[in-house]
């Protein structure tokens, strides 16, 4: 694969999301609307977004496969954040180039996830200065042209923002939800709402929303609500979002994004871990919930 500078071929939007599955909308022109949609092989696509950047979208992103990998179930994660590129460093590959098959990569795996980011793809200090329609081509190539195999979930890791890439993923391709992740402070909140109605717009489902950084826990054990109170959870609330939880900050957190050891096996049985671990599986529960009540085979 090479990553191309062709134009994107931007798709309209149609009310693909909605029914019975995507299936039902053969005749719309997405071409995941039919046989040869991407992915086919991936039983569960979501989004990981937020509209402020520094949330801890790539850590609950990280976090997230791993517990979905504890199930058993085949994971892959996208890093789709092409200017700023974490899951390298965060999965502790940071020299680690994938390999090519035919004209296709092979996705790299570590800890039962497969993996492709750009960072994969360029040296560490080098950024990319593409402009929007590469980015999308980029994406698109992540998608097509990567040998994701058979997947139970695909987890695409978002950059900030309700810019061209979350407008080309949100509409080409077929994405089962996603999660909004968000600090609870009021700046955040504000963009995060940008994100919840982006996503509305096009029709994609929202799984519910993590607030991230909720309080910090001082050793007397009382909780310090840094960024403020339960804002995340008031806004999901207001919004009719399912509240996936409340992650604390915590060092271990920072210090396994930075180390490439997550702190979800670092730290297993802290109370963060429990956290993500439970935001992960409600994340399960709901999307099984929503595919019996749409009566789409599993
Ligand atoms: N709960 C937490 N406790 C402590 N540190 C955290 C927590 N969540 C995230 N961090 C740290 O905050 C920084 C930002 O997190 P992260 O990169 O996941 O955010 P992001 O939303 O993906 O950012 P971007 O918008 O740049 O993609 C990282 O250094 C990460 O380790
Ligand atoms: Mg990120």
């Amino acid at each position: 694969m090479s990553i191309t500078n062709e134009e994107s071929t931007a798709a309209s939007s149609c009310s693909h999301h909605e029914g019975n599955g995507h299936s039902a909308h053969a005749s719309c022109g997405h071409h995941h609307c039919n046989n040869d949609r991407p992915l086919k092989e991936v039983k569960h696509i979501i989004a990981v977004a937020s509209g402020k950047g520094g949330v801890g979208k790539s850590t609950f992103a990280v976090n997230l496969a791993l517990t979905l990998a504890q199930t058993g179930a085949k994971v892959g994660l996208i890093d789709a954040d092409f200017y700023g590129p974490s899951i390298p460093t965060m999965f502790g590959l940071v020299d680690a180039k994938p390999e090519v098959e035919g004209k296709n990569l092979v996705p790299l795996e570590k800890w039962g996830v497969k993996l492709m980011s750009i960072g994969f793809l360029i040296e560490s200090d080098t950024a990319v200065i593409w402009r929007g329609p590469m980015v999308s081509s980029a994406v698109k190539q992540f998608i097509n042209e990567v040998e994701w195999k058979e997947l139970d979930y695909l987890i695409f890791d978002l950059p900030p923002g309700t810019g061209d890439i979350q407008i080309t993923i949100a509409q080409t391709i077929p994405l089962t939800g996603a999660i909004i992740v968000t600090t609870p402070q009021d700046v955040a909140i504000a963009d995060v709402s940008k994100a919840v109605s982006m996503f509305r717009k096009v029709n994609v489902p929202l799984l519910g929303l993590v607030e991230n950084m909720s309080y910090y826990e001082l050793p007397d054990g009382t909780k310090d609500y840094i960024f403020g109170h339960h804002g995340g959870e008031i806004f999901a609330r207001t919004q009719g979002l399912a509240f996936l939880g409340s992650i604390p900050i915590d060092r271990a957190v920072r210090e396994g994004g930075d180390s490439g050891t997550p702190c979800l096996l670092s730290h297993p049985d802290s109370a963060t871990s429990k956290a993500i671990n439970q935001a992960g599986l409600e994340v399960v529960r709901r999307i099984s919930i929503m595919e019996a009540e749409s009566g789409v085979e599993q």
